[in-house]
């Protein structure tokens, strides 16, 4: 398992996290960002930089974030919207860049104030 955003980083992406991912897992959607399951190595450092609160240990997500677990596999392995391939598994989230778009389930959350 990996670590997993959740919904506060919705609207609000920090970033923090990002610079302390030593293997660069954390890739941006355009509301939030997400985790690449297969590419987090569980050293729990970017749990403790967001200052929302927004990440968790898979095994110990909160019952609102629980569909952000499976929807984090989605963001990588299934298209997103108006892509023909799935991201999959690039290894590098600054050489990948933004992907501008988020999966069905983040698109149509409510705005985070
Ligand atoms: Fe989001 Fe928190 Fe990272 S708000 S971008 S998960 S630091
Ligand atoms: Fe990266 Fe460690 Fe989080 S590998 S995604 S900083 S748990």
């Amino acid at each position: 398992m990996s670590y997993v955003i959740g919904g506060a980083c919705v609207d609000v992406h920090d970033m923090s996290c990002v610079e302390e991912c030593p293997v660069d897992a954390i890739y941006r959607g355009d509301r939030k960002l997400y985790i690449q399951p297969d590419e987090c190595i569980d050293c729990g450092l970017c749990q403790s930089a967001c200052p929302v609160g927004a990440i968790s240990d898979a095994h110990a997500v909160p019952d609102q974030d629980l569909p952000h677990v499976a929807d984090a596999r989605r963001f990588f392995y299934e298209p997103l919207p108006g892509r023909a391939e799935p991201l999959g598994s690039p290894e590098g989230a600054q050489h990948t860049g933004p992907a501008g778009v988020d999966t069905a389930l983040v698109t149509v959350l409510p705005p985070n104030a």
